[in-house]
């Protein structure tokens, strides 16, 4: 599937709009249209009803240890600024960048490909900001650089193949040519640069009013921890979800809604006895890739892949990501959908005690220059204390975290197919259609009259208005059928019921399905539980 064909039909179809459009779009901002938006409620109200609503707390779920509960939160996206300080963000949520100072645009370091060449007695390294064929653009770059025309091309000795700009020593970069420049060495040193959003609480407007727009979810669940304890008869091990907004700097956002500035995220912070976190842990990575593929997403394009021990965050003992092979990418390349993460005490411990560092192993609280916490924790106790072995402990934490947005966009780029289908004179031609799965599609079913007389629009109209009671449905009685259900198909409503003249005599409609074209006849009075059955 080509990236460019999903990109026109969501813009088309109303799936997704540049934010802004009219000004000229935002960068990192996405608005979603009237499908977009049906698309990724269903998106998030599935994940609700599974892991929230509808997981069964009474019986141990197949491969879990044991039963377990799971409850919401709906915390505010602006929070007291201590939460940043001692979670880490505020020190170290950040990403390394550079500046062109030509250019004057700035790259995510590690971004920057680029290749070590080496010509008529000079050495350099030339960058690119193209997405694809960056070798030949790289060579491009080379030869109009050193003066070269392309028959020269075998003039220029490679010195190193496609590396990353953070794999060279800041000292060499004198002889960078930046992705956007003409001379050598115009990129900065890297310097740190914080995603965090900030803003200004109250009217004063001072640094000290300064507060951050949450870079993510998890953290109101784990300063809620003890409120949910309180206020609630739930026992370890249970699961605190959350979903909404997250904002992040982006310095390149990029492919779509992939890497936006403004997201949603779907976290569960599950907390469990350390000595089972383990199975937690393994019980959560299959949880969450059977969901996916419980919603059709191939398991060939899917993929569960564990980080290696270096890849770690010092206090994790394990963290895997699900992956999705996005068109965008690479061949054999996959992008993250969700991170699975166990986080051991971390996060309860340093809201209690302040921020925390790795030391000779150990986690320890950081000390500021005057040896007091660097960031103070709120000192409240947030252990918890079994009231059946009467132990007290600090819970694990198993992390499993998706963005609502990128899932979206998965389940678009799988459901996108090109096949051939008859159009109304019976020909074969070529028809797109999205295949959702029925609980995520944006409109359940089409109903249309066959034609705009005779009582069929009378008959169409009240099984519409009797479906439209429990579903999302779209009534359409413009134009020839046969367009009609393309409109559907792009759309990707899973069926059409349509009134025909037979309807008027014996009560009956055609009923179509989106994926295999087949049409049945059903009637009338049995359209809502037949539709029912098909949906479930
Ligand atoms: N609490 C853990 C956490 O936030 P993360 O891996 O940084 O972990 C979790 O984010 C998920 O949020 C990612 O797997 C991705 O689906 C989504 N996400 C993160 N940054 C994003 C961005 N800039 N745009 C869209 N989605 C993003």
């Amino acid at each position: 599937m080509e990236m460019e064909k999903l990109v026109s039909l969501c813009k088309r179809r109303g799936f997704l709009f540049q934010s802004s459009e009219i000004y000229g779009g935002l960068n990192g901002f996405w608005d979603y249209g009237p499908l977009g938006v049906e698309l990724k409620r269903n998106i998030k109200e599935a994940w609700w009803r599974d892991m929230v609503t509808g997981h069964d707390d009474l019986a141990a779920p197949p491969g879990a240890p044991e039963a377990y509960e799971m409850v919401g939160l709906d915390c505010t996206i602006i929070m007291h600024p201590q939460v940043w300080k001692c979670s880490g963000h505020y020190d170290l949520f950040v990403d390394k960048m550079v500046d062109c100072k030509e250019s004057k645009k700035r790259y995510r370091y590690d971004q920057v490909p680029g290749r070590w060449v080496e010509s008529r007695g000079q050495k350099l390294f030339v960058t690119t900001s193209v997405e694809e064929n960056q070798e030949a653009d790289i060579e491009h770059r080379a030869l109009k650089f050193l003066n070269l025309r392309a028959k020269d091309a075998a003039d220029l000795m490679w010195q190193s193949p496609l590396i990353s700009l953070a794999k060279i020593d800041p000292s060499d970069y004198g002889k960078v040519l930046g992705p956007d420049a003409k001379s050598l060495g115009t990129l900065t040193d890297p310097r740190d640069f914080n995603l965090m959003f900030k803003t200004i609480v109250g009217a004063l407007g001072t640094e000290e009013d300064a507060a951050f727009l949450r870079p993510e979810t998890a953290q109101g669940i784990f300063v809620n921890f003890k409120n949910v304890c309180d206020s609630t008869r739930v026992r370890v091990p249970f699961g605190i979800a959350q979903m909404g907004k997250s904002f992040r700097n982006e310095i390149t956002p990029k492919n779509f809604t992939f890497r936006s500035r403004e997201f949603e995220q779907m976290e569960i912070e599950f907390f469990c006895h350390p000595k089972s976190s383990p199975q937690w842990y393994q019980y959560w990575r299959d949880r969450r890739v059977k969901w996916y593929t419980d919603l059709w997403l191939a398991s060939d394009r899917l993929r569960l892949r564990e980080h290696d021990k270096e890849e770690l965050s010092h206090y994790s003992c394990g963290t895997s990501d699900i992956e999705y092979a996005f068109p965008f990418l690479a061949a054999g390349e996959f992008g993250e959908l969700e991170g699975i993460a166990h986080r051991g005490d971390f996060d309860l411990r340093s809201h209690m005690e302040g921020k925390l560092v790795a030391r000779d192993g150990q986690l320890v609280v950081e000390q500021g220059p005057d040896g007091k916490p660097k960031w103070k924790g709120s000192g409240k106790d947030l252990s918890y204390r079994d009231d059946l072995t009467n132990e007290r402990f600090i819970p694990h934490v198993i992390e499993p975290s998706a963005g609502a947005d990128r899932g979206t966009l998965a389940f678009l780029c799988e459901a996108y197919c090109e096949d051939q289908a008859p159009d109304e004179k019976g020909e074969m031609q070529t028809r797109v259609v999205m295949k959702f799965h029925p609980r995520i599609a944006p409109v359940k079913a089409a109903v249309f009259p066959l034609v705009k007389k005779e009582g069929m629009p009378e008959v169409a109209q009240d099984i519409y208005r009797a479906l439209k009671q429990r579903w999302h449905v779209f009534y359409d009685e413009k134009g020839a059928v046969g367009r009609r259900y393309r409109r559907q198909d792009e759309a990707g409503t899973p069926f059409c019921i349509t009134v025909d003249g037979q309807s008027l005599q014996d009560k009956t409609v055609t009923i179509r399905d989106r994926d295999s074209l087949k049409q049945w006849r059903v009637k009338i009075d049995d359209v809502e539980s037949e539709l029912a059955q098909r949906l479930a």
